[in-house]
């Protein structure tokens, strides 16, 4: 199970990325999560202690490795030969940290050359590995993306089962969202689910949706509003810290039951 959590900036996908992550693991299943945002912060969310996630050096900003495995040396670009086959099936036991039993993280970085500022041969990597995680791993991989599933070119994205993208209870946000499942459908992401986050008022919610995607409809969960998790972000910790009742929990859980149901349809 290949899980793509999409979306603008701030909707909440890392907080869903991460919930799901662990309740995935909960239920048995083993976890591969990936973060490849810019600004790479699920590693926090997970519940790992902010000394660890501030150390982990995300694969795309790696030089070193990059060189070590493609040969060419920082600053030598693209203009040089090297190898755009590196190896990268140790790169999960290597690089991966262990967040609890069943629930591995690698943080891979922004995979978009313009955000990373090209270093190009660890960016080659950081493609090499997802590339092989999508085609090679067995865990569910659940993938903490930035914006669309467009960074991940065609060829990627199709091999992802799920797009989920995660969204605000706002015309502004579930338009770009609308533009996101669709651009995930041209790749060729064959299910997506549209998760309405932080919401206050359900109805409210569920006649917006009504409005937006009409013409276009698509699966959608709610997931309310959550007060706890201003509450943990406060202290620094993770969503493993959230109280077992708490709503966020609760609707990610039905989530859970939703994409496992959508999957196997
Ligand atoms: N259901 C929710 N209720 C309340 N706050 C939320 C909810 N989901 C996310 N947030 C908060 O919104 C902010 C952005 O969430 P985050 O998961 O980091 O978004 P993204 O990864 O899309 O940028 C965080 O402060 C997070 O705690
Ligand atoms: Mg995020």
């Amino acid at each position: 199970m290949k899980l793509l959590i999409a979306g603008k900036g701030g909707v909440g996908k890392t907080t869903v990325a991460a919930l799901l992550s662990h309740i995935l693991a909960d239920n048995g299943y083993s976890v591969l999560a990936l973060d490849t945002d810019s600004v790479p912060n699920l590693a926090q969310s997970l519940g790992l202690p902010l000394e660890v996630a501030e150390g982990i050096v995300p694969l795309a900003k790696n030089e070193e490795l990059a060189e070590e495995r493609t040969g060419a040396r920082p600053g030598e670009g693209w203009g040089l030969l090297f190898s755009l086959t590196p190896k990268v099936d140790d790169i999960v036991d290597k690089f991966g940290v262990r967040v609890r039993d069943g629930l591995s993280l690698v943080v891979v970085g922004s995979i978009d050359a313009g955000k990373e500022g090209c270093l190009c041969p660890a960016i080659a990597l950081a493609k090499a590995f997802l590339n092989h995680v999508l085609l090679k791993r067995r865990e569910v991989i659940v993938v903490d993306a930035e914006a669309g599933a467009e960074v991940f070119g065609r060829g990627l994205a199709e091999k992802f089962d799920m797009t989920i993208c995660v969204s605000e209870p706002t015309v502004k946000s579930l338009a770009i969202s609308r533009k996101l499942i669709k651009m995930s459908r041209d790749l060729g992401v064959r299910r997506n689910v549209l998760v309405i986050n932080k919401v206050v008022d359900n109805l409210r919610a569920a006649q917006l949706y009504a409005k937006m995607f009409s013409n276009d409809p698509v699966p959608y969960h709610i997931v309310r509003y959550d007060e706890n998790l201003v509450s943990i972000e406060a202290r620094g910790l993770g969503v493993t810290s959230l109280p077992k009742g708490s709503p966020v929990v609760s609707d990610v859980f039905s989530l859970y039951n939703k994409v496992l149901k959508l999957i196997k349809l």
